[in-house]
């Protein structure tokens, strides 16, 4: 088995990048694995046994042991490392080989590399991976984007060990350039969002509700077989069960209020702004982010302002409020992340599938959930929806919970426990939803303090006005 050509060599056996290869040979594919670290090395020489898949520290014998014409496929860490690694393959492939990132690379970076392969004679594309460690050995969602010929070639090995929704493989060919890196950091955006939407539910219930965690275990599993059912929240109703061997108390409990960050969130926000695309929960949560890491601001600040209320309230009835809330800020979630797709498409060329992508995202990846097969309905039903909330269906379920989520944010907001991604939500819900927005004010207060000038209702042409005498 060693002598037999791979059909693909991964560099990079990590968690990631040793699963993935093991799923592939668990569909037959002969591949094999090349890392600096031996004991990565000695890894996959264990694990792959059954199936005959070997790792290399040496990276010429790898290349050697390729299939031409030769597919490297790359899982190392985004940035300077990837830039390292193909700096070291140029000079052992020959014209016509082909390199795959599945990192989460910066999409900047993937669209200087698709220039400069393509000048190297190299095929090169970009191809988001999402579904963690769990994900890469039984099946993740994929998002390749790029070199679409190049794609072809090695689809069957990815359509094979993606995961299968309805028996379709979750991986698609996105589009041109870093379409593939673009989408999947939205997916990350969107991931971040949900799962900061779900850490202040969690925060109502433990601090305005006063609910101990066995109750809130319980909220978090009926979420779980309903309209919100999704993997976030399957896991997060798991977090709540878990108990390290001998402990009588949740190993979330000793958690640090930290939360830390690989860059995706903040790249999707970055991006988004020069877009001018309108994300405010993807902002506010990769801004929380921020906000936890700062713990002895906080602490100061409480000793000064401290003094949370609890929520005084029939709890049973604003548990089932709170739910229509949650599903309202969900909803606002994807609607945001899908319209940021829908805004690049336009602006990047990338002629994205709106209903091919929410299909590869139903299943494999984090941001698996229920609702995603309503927005796939809702690409399919309309190719070019500019928006999720326009949808007929989505809309109607919108409309049904509006009154309730907004009840539940004006308790949590007197309270003084905070929701930050929950009323940027609803806030921007209210300023989407109106026709009527007081930027007139702020256009004339423009022209007044610096002549920048304003458009008129009705009227044709700019103007500008000599606001004080
Ligand atoms: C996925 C995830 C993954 C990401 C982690 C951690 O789709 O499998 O998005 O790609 O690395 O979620 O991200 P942060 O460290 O930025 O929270």
């Amino acid at each position: 088995m060693e002598n037999k050509k791979c059909a693909l060599g991964m560099i990079g056996l990590g968690t990631m990048g040793r699963n993935l290869l093991l799923n592939m040979a668990d569909h037959g594919f002969n591949v094999c694995g090349y890392d600096r670290d031996t004991k990565m090395v000695e890894k996959i020489n264990i694990e792959g046994q059954p199936t005959g898949t070997v790792g290399f520290t040496d990276i010429k014998q790898f290349i050697t042991n390729l299939q031409s014409p030769k597919a490297v496929m790359l899982l190392v860490p985004a940035g300077k490392i990837v830039d390292a690694v193909i700096a070291e393959l140029i000079p052992l492939l020959d014209k016509g080989d082909m390199i795959i990132d599945g990192g989460n690379s910066y999409v900047a970076d993937t669209e200087r590399r698709v220039i400069e392969l393509n000048q190297a004679g190299l095929h090169f594309f970009g191809m988001g991976i999402s579904g963690g460690e769990e994900g890469a050995r039984r099946g993740p969602s994929m998002m390749p984007g790029g070199d679409k010929a190049a794609y072809e070639t090695v689809k069957p090995i990815f359509e094979a060990v993606a995961v299968k929704v309805n028996n379709e493989p979750c991986v698609t060919y996105i589009g041109p350039g870093a379409s593939g890196h673009f989408v999947k950091m939205v997916h990350n955006g969107i991931e971040y969002a949900l799962m900061q939407l779900i850490s202040e539910a969690y925060s109502v219930m433990k601090n305005g509700l006063q609910m101990p965690n066995e109750e809130i275990y319980e909220v978090f599993n009926g979420w779980n077989q309903g309209r919100l059912q999704s993997y976030l929240i399957e896991i997060t109703k798991d977090i709540f069960a878990f108990k390290e061997a001998g402990a009588t108390h949740l190993l979330l409990d000793e958690i640090k209020d930290a939360a830390k960050s690989k860059g995706t969130g903040k790249w999707t926000s970055q991006i988004a702004m020069d877009l001018e695309a309108p994300i405010t929960v993807i902002d506010t949560a990769v801004t929380m982010r921020n906000l936890s890491k700062l713990k002895q601001l906080r602490l100061n600040a409480e000793a000064i302002y401290g003094g949370k209320e609890t929520i005084g309230t029939n709890k049973a009835e604003f548990l089932i409020a709170l739910e229509q809330t949650m599903y309202f800020a969900t909803v606002v979630t994807y609607a945001q992340g899908m319209h940021n797709l829908y805004m690049a498409s336009e602006a990047y060329g990338y002629a994205l599938n709106m209903a091919e992508i929410s299909k590869i995202w139903r299943g494999g990846c984090i941001i698996r959930a229920k609702f995603l097969e309503d927005i796939y309905h809702a690409y399919s039903n309309n190719s070019g929806l500019e928006h999720l909330l326009l949808d007929a269906k989505i809309s109607e379920s919108v409309k049904q919970i509006l009154p309730a989520t907004r009840k539940v944010l004006a308790s949590v907001i007197a309270s003084g426990v905070g929701a930050p991604a929950f009323t940027a939500a609803l806030s921007y819900f209210e300023m989407l939803s109106t026709g009527n927005m007081p930027s007139n004010l702020i256009q004339a207060q423009r022209d007044f303090f610096g002549a920048h000038t304003y458009e008129k209702n009705g009227v044709e042409g700019v103007f500008h006005t000599q606001w004080e005498n």
